[in-house]
Order: C-alpha cells, then structure tokens, then sequence
C-alpha cells in the first residue's frame, strides 16, 4: 500500500486524539472507508449509519464516510483498521482470508445459499455471532452483516455453459475459494482491487469478473463487458468491522447508542439490498450496452454440477465443521443437485 497516505492517516488520528482524550466538546469522530459507490446496498447503509449514529448519541459522535475507494483500497483499508488510520470498514467477507480469517470464505461457495432467507439463518443467527468472534485476537471487532447480493459473471462473449468461461482471465477478490472456483471453470483467476477493475476489463487486463449488478451498474463494468449472465452462483455480502480498540475505549453509552444505530442500519441495509439490485438490472438492461441472459433451468444445472465440488476442495482451508454446521442451518446437501 502507499506507505504515505498510511502514515498520513496515523498522523492525522494521533493528532486529532482517541475518544479518551477529546475535549469535552468535540465529537468523537468515526472514519467509515468503503470501496462502493455511494448509491449501493453498502454505501446507503453506512451513510444511514452516519445519520443514525449522530441522532442516536445527539451529536457526541460524527461519522464521515469516505466511499469508492477515496481513502484507502481493498487491503489497505484493512492495514489502516487495524492501525486505527480508520474506525470503521465493511469489507466483503471474501477479503478476510489475508487477515488470517479464512473461516469467512466459507461464504464464497458456489451455491452454499440459494436465496437471502437461508443465508439469514447463518449471518443473522449464532454461526455468523461465533465466525465474527474470531476477529477479536485481530484487534477487530464485528458488529454486523450486510448484504449486497448474489453474483453474476460478465465477460465480452456470451455466458451460456461453465464451458464459455475456460481460458478467460477473470477478476477475483482475495479469497482462495474463489480462485478455487475460476480454476473449476479452467479459467484463470486474477486476484485485484475493486478499484482497478474497470480501468482492467477496458484494456483487457482481464476478460470478465463476478459481482452482484449492483456493483456492476455502479462502477459501470457494464460499458465495458458485452455479456451479462444472471448466474446466481454466490454470495457477496459484507461484515461491518471496527477496531477493536478504539470500540472497547468508547464510553458505554455512547457504544450502546452505536450498537442500537448498528442494528438500525443493518435492518435498512439487508432490506435495500435486493430492492437495490433489481433496480440496477434493470437500469444495465435499459443501457443496451450488456446483453443480459437468464439461465435455463439445464444451464443452472451445468453451473452446479460444474462449481459445488469446490466445496469439497475447500473443506480442508474452512473447516469440515464450519462447512457442516452451514449445511445444517440451511439445508444444502451438495450431493442432491
Ligand atoms: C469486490 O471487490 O468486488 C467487492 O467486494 C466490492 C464490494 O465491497 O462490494
């Protein structure tokens, strides 16, 4: 990462002082750093954090969102939590993993959830309370899940079979699981910030990627991917993290009043999240730029049978009991397709 901008960010929150030092007056002030545009699942939900937050605590905390990457990207965003340059972060759980949390990429699994209702059962239930405890001894502490949705695949030839995907190179986030998956494809998995993906599938760095519509609309992938194929083929959602540190040092109150505008948000996010992507597929459609398929139910089909033996792959890297104990919450059996 630039070093610089890192130890900006330092010098800038030693000066600006921690919730123990503030004068009385000042607001304590949380730096929430996101990837996404403004106007997605995630970026609405932390700018109503923002909101909630400073009603909630009648204006003893601020909350200042820096969105699209503007602070800091994918894994630098990481360092600075951990640093205290950042309070705050949602990261998609498939970022964890160079943290030293794989467990989250359990999440990346081809077809592990077939729809929000069983994939509640796990974020907003005990499984998903315990995997967020194994952040704590990273000087991270979760607070909650949100959801963005479920991801297609783009590329500039059509997506018809798992076939039409083998030779090309596709962005992936930092999670072996999804590299697993591309190379189930035989394609070749590319590892990238958010951040570089457009500039990387305009010069053809890479052939495609995977991600819900939402951040396809958004970043505008769509001007630069022909193909759009509504796979459904995973999950791509987020954990709201903040540093543990400086989470443990805030007043009581004040945390219990975060945690109430947590619960809020959360409530909002996880509402929006689908309403958000249906709007913007319509609104890719509307472009004319991305061809948009809908599976047949045999494509669907070829898709599974092509991508669920990753999950016996990766039961080693997860955790044979992690992977069990999601099966049971949501009724997956991966040898009924
Ligand atoms: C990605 O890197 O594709 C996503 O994780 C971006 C995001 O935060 O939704």
């Amino acid at each position: 990462m630039k070093i610089s901008k890192l130890l900006f960010g330092l010098v800038v929150c030693a000066v600006s002082a921690g919730p123990l030092t503030a004068l009385a007056d000042d607001p304590i002030v949380i730096k929430f750093s996101h990837v996404v545009a403004n106007d997605t699942p995630k970026g609405l939900g932390a700018d109503f954090f923002a909101k909630r937050a400073g009603e909630l605590t009648k204006g003893k905390v601020k909350v200042e969102v820096y969105g699209n990457s503007t602070l800091y990207k994918d894994k630098e965003e990481l360092e600075a939590l951990q640093l205290g340059a950042v309070q705050m972060l949602a990261p998609s759980l498939a970022k964890f993993g160079p943290l030293g949390v794989k467990e989250f990429e359990v999440f990346d699994l081809p077809y592990i959830f077939d729809n929000y209702v069983d994939l509640h059962k796990v974020t907003q239930g005990p499984l998903g309370k315990s995997l967020l405890k194994k952040l704590e001894p990273k000087g991270v502490t979760g607070l909650a899940y949100w959801d963005n949705g479920f991801k297609s695949f783009s590329a500039n030839t059509p997506i018809m079979m798992p076939e039409d995907l083998k030779g090309k190179k596709l962005r992936i986030q930092s999670s072996k699981v999804l590299e697993a998956q591309m190379r189930a494809l035989k394609a070749i998995p590319q590892v990238m910030a958010f951040s570089e993906v457009y500039q990387a599938l305009q010069t053809g760095v890479v052939d495609g990627t995977e991600n819900p519509i939402s951040n396809l609309y958004t970043q505008k992938f769509f001007e630069v991917q022909k193909h759009l194929a509504l796979t459904d083929h995973g999950y791509l959602g987020y954990a709201v993290i903040v540093n543990k540190k400086f989470w443990d040092g805030l007043p009581a109150d004040v945390r219990g009043q975060l945690e109430a505008a947590m619960k809020e948000s959360t409530e909002y996010a996880n509402k929006i999240a689908k309403e958000q992507n249906d709007k913007d597929l319509e609104s890719v459609k509307k472009t004319g730029k991305t061809a948009v398929h809908v599976p047949t139910p045999e494509q669907r089909l070829a898709f599974k049978k092509a991508l669920v033996p990753v999950h016996k792959e990766m039961e080693s890297r997860i955790g044979k009991d992690l992977l069990q104990s999601v099966y049971k919450e949501t009724g997956f059996d991966p040898s009924k397709l």
